[in-house]
């Protein structure tokens, strides 16, 4: 089967979330199996441009329309990468270079994806290259099965499309004007993209993809309700025969404790006991906390965006200072208030917390690795990635039980058995503190049952072997074969 996939970014190459771990791996688990050809096309943005180690040539080159201008794009074939999948970087020094390094977060957002989007299907065109399935992810490149089938019909008589959603929050709005000034789409194809007198991109996805997925089961039911799915309800109910949940793996070849270079010390489900205490050995000091083996060390690495549930540690943070003996370390950036607050929250209790206000995966990786118990009460996640980094180094995650936190997570009782981690059911601050005690009253309590977890989380299977099979199921399920 040839599959084409579209993304924004994917790493190694350029990621700046989750999105980017599962463009690196979905592409390749699907290229292990028999029979497929995978390609995978991303932005040639300023740094992947800059960067040495990506040797490329320039496959070809053409204008693309948007609206009444043209814009010129060149396709860029990577030549050293040896795992199947064919990478293809869409050059536009206009929209894609410079721009300071940042992927996201310019002013014209919404052109620059729809140049993408675009210049994708036009660069399958000029190269002849005809795919059975496209898979199209999140909003920037959410245009593509509307485009597909108003305009590319003639040259791409039997290809299906794939649309994934792993963020809704951010759907590609435009307003009207959008429709005619940039996308010179034609006349009917305007109520598909239209919401709300405006041009919704991630509407028009749904509506035309031949399929819809996203990231995990519980996710897919939670996006039938107004408090998911972002003014989506309506129209993802509507073609709910569409939506599947797939739920997402981790690379475990990247995120692996016996070979990570970020680690200080090697270890695998059997040897994690000495492993892992020299690694929060090394952490505490390398963070400034008191290096002490016996006191519970709590760790979060995330955006620091209020949807990932920092109001509830906020909320409940002192309260567990004073009651608990433990250690809590953050990594990450975001929202002003929340980098303000775990700041001072470190210099009210320096022996006791960090925060390490960065972005530093060599540092994420020291902390899965020399953590005790990982902490994410996301208020919704459609997958989430680092509670299964955690457990795959031996932490034990401490969730609310929402999306793919539910389906990868699921609970243990008081001795820490029956499940994988702690979780609780109704957002709010006390219910999240009740399951963090659960778990610091397992580590104080009873090492020998939570070191049996620890086990547990370890040995589980988070590849991308099983979710890559059910991706194939929905393709076959497209084109009918
Ligand atoms: C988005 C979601 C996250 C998911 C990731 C990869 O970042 O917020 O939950 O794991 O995409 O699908």
């Amino acid at each position: 089967m040839k599959i084409a996939i579209l993304a924004s970014e994917g790493a190694p190459y350029a990621k700046s979330g989750g999105l980017g771990d599962v463009m690196e791996a979905l592409p390749a688990a699907l290229a292990r199996i028999e029979g497929n050809e995978v390609s995978l096309f991303l932005p040639y943005y300023q740094k992947i441009k800059e960067n040495p180690a990506y040797e490329v040539e320039q496959v070809c080159y053409f204008q693309v329309a948007l609206g009444w201008r043209q814009q010129y794009a060149g396709v860029m074939r990577l030549k050293n990468r040896f795992d199947g999948v064919q990478v293809y970087f869409i050059d536009s020094q206009y929209y894609f270079g410079g721009r300071g390094g940042a992927i996201y977060g310019h002013g014209d957002d919404s052109e620059r994806y729809a140049f993408f989007s675009r210049a994708c299907l036009d660069a399958m065109a000029a190269m002849e290259y005809y795919p059975d399935v496209l898979q199209c992810n999140d909003w920037q490149t959410a245009l593509v099965p509307t485009m597909l089938n108003a305009q590319y019909r003639s040259i791409f008589p039997y290809t299906k499309c794939l649309f994934t959603i792993h963020n809704i929050e951010y759907q590609g709005w435009a307003n009207r004007d959008f429709f005619d000034d940039t996308l010179g789409l034609p006349w009917d194809a305007r109520s598909v993209l239209e919401m709300n007198n405006s041009v919704n991109m991630m509407k028009g996805a749904i509506v035309s993809a031949e399929l819809v997925s996203t990231v995990s089961e519980t996710y897919a039911r939670e996006l039938m309700y107004p408090y998911y799915a972002h003014g989506l309800d309506n129209i993802l109910s509507q073609v709910s025969w569409k939506l599947t949940g797939i739920t997402n793996g981790i690379d475990v070849n990247t995120f692996n404790p016996e070979t990570d270079p970020a680690l200080p010390a090697h270890y695998n489900a059997d040897t994690f006991l000495e492993g892992k205490a020299a690694c929060k050995a090394a952490l505490q000091e390398e963070v400034g906390l008191p290096v002490r083996a016996d006191v519970p060390l709590m760790v979060m690495v995330t955006r620091l965006a209020g949807h990932k549930g920092l109001d509830l540690l906020v909320y409940i943070a002192r309260k567990l200072l004073w009651e608990e003996d433990c250690q809590l370390l953050i990594l990450g950036t975001g929202e002003p208030q929340f980098e303000a607050f775990f700041r001072e929250l470190a210099n009210e209790f320096p022996d006791r917390v960090a925060a390490k206000i960065t972005f530093d995966l060599g540092l994420a990786s020291r902390i899965y690795a020399g953590g005790d118990i990982y902490l994410m009460p996301s208020k919704s996640e459609p997958c989430g990635l680092s509670q299964m980094n955690a457990m795959r180094y031996g932490t034990v995650p401490v969730v609310h039980a929402t999306g793919g936190l539910k389906d990868t997570v699921p609970p243990v009782n008081e001795q820490g058995e029956g499940g994988l981690g702690f979780t609780f059911q109704s957002y709010n601050g006390d219910d999240f503190l009740g399951a963090l005690k659960r778990a610091l009253a397992l580590y104080n309590q009873n090492p020998e049952a939570f070191r049996k977890l620890q086990y547990t989380d370890m040995i589980q299977d988070f590849s991308w072997d099983v979710p890559a099979g059910k991706y194939m199921d929905l393709f076959h399920r497209m084109l009918g074969w």
